[in-house]
């Protein structure tokens, strides 16, 4: 990436992340709900932490701060320390002064190097690259651990309007792909400036024939689903689903709710609201996603068709707005081998356990995040993020 494209979109998601942080308050930023999330304050240290590691090389005098705060705010990167469990990321101190201090130095560190031509930025960009997307995606997981902790509250509390809008879905219809020539999926490296190296190597597919939805599922079209049963009859559940249905008397997406007259809610980031059937509906685990196939008598699409739909079709295939479950494992592409060194844990082979893969974008992901070929990665119940369904069929 050039430094001054590298110098925008840095400061576009630096602005981002502290419009948010000024719209908590220091005890919203030090609560953690539970396990399935961290704090705030967690998520800002770990940020600056990452931030830290990648410009230490050029500015040596920045070593002492990864010491001093690698247990706190390491995640799984053992290279540098063991680290604190993700069940205890709450905590006192350090004060969330003390995090927006360590912010706004190595900010200001960032900024000079990057308006320095004198150095030659081709060494140290492959890390600050990463570090800054790294924070980009923090933004989206922060979004995600504010609307959790709301909820959480009671009573339930609004936040701004500004972030991650769902927009109304327009009507489905289903599109038909058949091909036969060779189809190049994943990223060609040296035509992006940066993409995670799960996405590589690109590889040829040869035949594809299809029948994939034009966009995702809604919240009204979700219901009927619960309307009919769905929730109760486990033949439309993997086993594992069931179990866990049964197991968390799961009956409706993470955030819907019945209110006192008995409507559908659902809360989002300005607080509670009736449940907009032509939204699309989120929060949904794998195993939602497979019932709700199941019972349309469709199937979730695979990877490979989710990309080569988004590739050909163009803006005839709606994505952006939530991530979408795949049946797809998160393997590595054919021919693709791990880096033989990796100090700065850039590499995403440590990650590759077959869990599900998730295509797409949400409406929580910053701008020029996004990309066809990204790949997510979500264990199948976690319903934290905006997991949602799009259908696809054989021909
Ligand atoms: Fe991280």
């Amino acid at each position: 990436m050039l430094k001054t494209e590298f110098l925008v979109r840095y400061r576009t998601a630096y602005q981002e992340l502290n419009r948010i942080i000024d719209l908590l308050s220091v005890e919203d930023c030090a609560v953690q709900v539970d396990d399935k999330h961290s704090s705030i304050k967690w998520h800002l240290g770990h940020i600056w932490w990452l931030w830290n590691i990648a410009i230490s090389d050029i500015d040596i005098k920045r070593k002492t701060f990864i010491e001093q705060y690698s247990y706190l705010f390491n995640s799984y990167y053992p290279g540098y320390s063991t680290s604190l469990p993700q069940s205890r990321r709450s905590f006192g101190r350090p004060f969330m002064r003390e995090i927006l201090g360590y912010q706004e130095n190595l900010n200001e560190s960032l900024e000079i190097l990057l308006s320095d031509d004198s150095i030659d930025s081709s060494d140290y960009m492959p890390a600050l690259t990463f570090a800054l997307n790294h924070m980009e995606q923090h933004i989206e997981l922060i979004l995600s651990s504010i609307k959790y902790l709301l909820n959480s509250y009671s009573p339930k509390v609004t936040f701004d309007s500004e972030s991650g809008t769902e927009l109304y879905l327009s009507k489905s219809s289903w599109l038909e792909l058949t091909g036969e020539k060779n189809f190049m999926l994943g990223l060609n490296q040296s035509a992006t400036s940066f993409c995670y190296d799960c996405e590589t190597p690109q590889y040829e597919h040869f035949q594809y024939s299809f029948i994939i939805s034009n966009r995702v599922v809604t919240n009204g079209e979700y219901l009927e689903f619960v309307e009919a049963g769905g929730y109760e009859d486990r033949s439309y559940w993997t086993n594992t689903g069931w179990d866990w249905v049964c197991k968390n008397s799961i009956t409706s997406p993470f955030y819907w709710y019945k209110n006192n007259v008995d409507d559908w809610m659902e809360f989002y980031l300005l607080g509670p609201r009736l449940l907009n059937h032509y939204l699309p509906v989120t929060h949904v685990s794998l195993y939602e996603a497979q019932a709700y196939a199941k019972w349309r008598d469709n199937r979730l699409p695979t990877e490979k068709e989710w990309e080569i739909a988004a590739t050909i079709l163009d803006d005839d295939f709606q994505w952006g707005q939530v991530w979408e479950w795949t049946t797809s494992k998160f393997d590595p592409y054919p021919k693709y081998y791990p880096p033989a060194k990796d100090p700065m844990h850039l590499s995403t082979w440590s990650l590759m356990d077959g869990r599900p893969v998730l295509r797409g974008a949400s409406c929580f992901t910053p701008e020029g995040h996004a990309r066809i070929t990204y790949r997510n990665y979500y264990k199948p119940d976690y319903r934290l993020q905006f997991g949602g369904i799009r259908l696809a069929k054989s021909i």
